[in-house]
């Protein structure tokens, strides 16, 4: 094998995406996937690669360091491509702790080991932290975060993701860990945990049940295909240039009512329902609280240097997700399980 990458949190949404782009796009790696598989990680995600000789998957919690050092003195990473994490806004309003110890705890634990392993060379290593824009705070009708724009993280989640990021800085200040960080916007597609706003609108929408939207629907989200996320985190692995900070996003702004209500409309096309029908389960709940009006992305930085850009837009992309949830009910009804009963009674009541 030409190179051995760790990735973290590869059963999880995204993770799952990017480890199977990089196990079928390089045959010649060995990918080492290691999840802790809380709610939010999944299996079934990776269930068509599983058995594939390029990869390999460890249940490990990152927080658990006795876990990682067995896993590192096995393995000599070239590099580590991090993404696990507490991810849920609404749970960190809940429980802020444990988003302390994954997103700050585990990810310092990573540089640690990094940090121990390539002591004797850091040549062609690479320490990948996958961000959020959410660590840039929230802006009003105007304006967009670039790279140069300053953290001011606003919930516990983006606290706890900004905490990672300055430590992952500064192990590349004080120690030359060669590292690079991206700051994604909102990533919806398959394999969504329906917590999430699209998944959840489209669970509800199957079931004839409220769909939830917090205070007017007015705050503003840059949403981008889960596959082009991705396709970025392949460029900036490979391409980035260490040290440097990269935002990647949608450049696909919407207020989240007008998303409900086209997502609505697409899923009475698919559900052969009245035009309308759908819309009539929109229902407006309590707002979040502390709840970042708007985010958008300036991605010009990555477009430029390495010729990134989205390729599925919205509404193929929505296609593409809501063909996804109709046609895998099975993976559907595991994860609405009785843990996910109990969080939903807990943040929306009895609706
Ligand atoms: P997710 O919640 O779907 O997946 C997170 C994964 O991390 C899960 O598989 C979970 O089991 C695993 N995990 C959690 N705690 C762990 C621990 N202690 N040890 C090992 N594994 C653990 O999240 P996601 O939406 O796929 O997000 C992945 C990453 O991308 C996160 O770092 C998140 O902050 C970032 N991000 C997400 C978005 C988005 O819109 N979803 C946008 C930008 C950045
Ligand atoms: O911007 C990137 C971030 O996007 C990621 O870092 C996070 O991991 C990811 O969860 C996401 O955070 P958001 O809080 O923006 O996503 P969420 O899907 O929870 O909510 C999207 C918007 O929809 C937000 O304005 C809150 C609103 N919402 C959400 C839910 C779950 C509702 O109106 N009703 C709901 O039931």
């Amino acid at each position: 094998m030409k190179k051995t990458i760790l990735i973290t949190g590869g059963a999880g949404f995204i993770g799952s995406h990017v480890v199977r782009l990089l196990v079928k796009s390089h045959p010649d790696y060995r990918i080492v996937n290691i999840d802790k598989l809380t709610y939010a990680g999944n299996l079934e995600n990776l269930a068509d690669i599983e058995n594939k000789d390029n990869y390999k998957f460890f249940r490990i919690d990152i927080t658990n360091m006795r876990q990682l050092r067995e896993l590192f003195s096995k393995y000599s990473f070239d590099g580590i491509i991090h993404l696990a994490a507490e991810s849920h806004v609404d749970r960190s309003i809940d429980s802020p702790l444990v988003f302390i110890r994954t997103n700050i705890m585990g990810t310092v634990n990573l540089l640690n080991l990094a940090k121990e392993q390539w002591k004797t060379g850091m040549n062609g290593k690479r320490f990948y932290q996958i961000s959020t824009d959410e660590v840039f705070g929230s802006l009003d009708e105007g304006g967009v975060f670039t790279e140069l724009s300053s953290y001011d993280p606003r919930s516990p989640y983006s606290a706890s993701k900004a905490g990672a990021d300055h430590f992952v800085k500064a192990y590349h200040n004080t120690y030359r860990l060669p590292v690079v960080i991206s700051n994604c916007s909102n990533n919806y597609g398959p394999n969504q945990f329906p917590e999430k706003l699209i998944p959840l609108a489209i669970h509800n929408i199957v079931n004839n049940r409220p769909v939830p939207v917090y205070g007017q629907g007015e705050n503003v989200r840059d949403w981008l295909y889960v596959e082009d996320h991705a396709k970025a985190i392949d460029l900036l692995f490979h391409r980035g240039r260490i040290g440097e900070k990269y935002n990647i996003g949608g450049t696909n702004e919407w207020k989240n009512l007008d998303l409900i209500r086209f997502l609505c409309s697409i899923m009475d096309d698919k559900l052969g329902r009245k035009k309308g029908t759908s819309a009539g389960l929109i229902t407006f709940v309590t707002d979040r609280a502390g709840h970042d009006f708007r985010y958008a992305i300036d991605s010009s930085k990555i477009r430029r240097e390495l010729s990134w850009e989205p390729l599925v837009d919205f509404k193929k992309g929505l296609d593409l997700t809501v063909d996804w949830y109709l046609n895998n009910t099975t993976w559907v009804q595991h994860v609405v399980s009785g843990q996910y009963k109990r969080y939903y009674r807990k943040q929306y009541g009895n609706r």
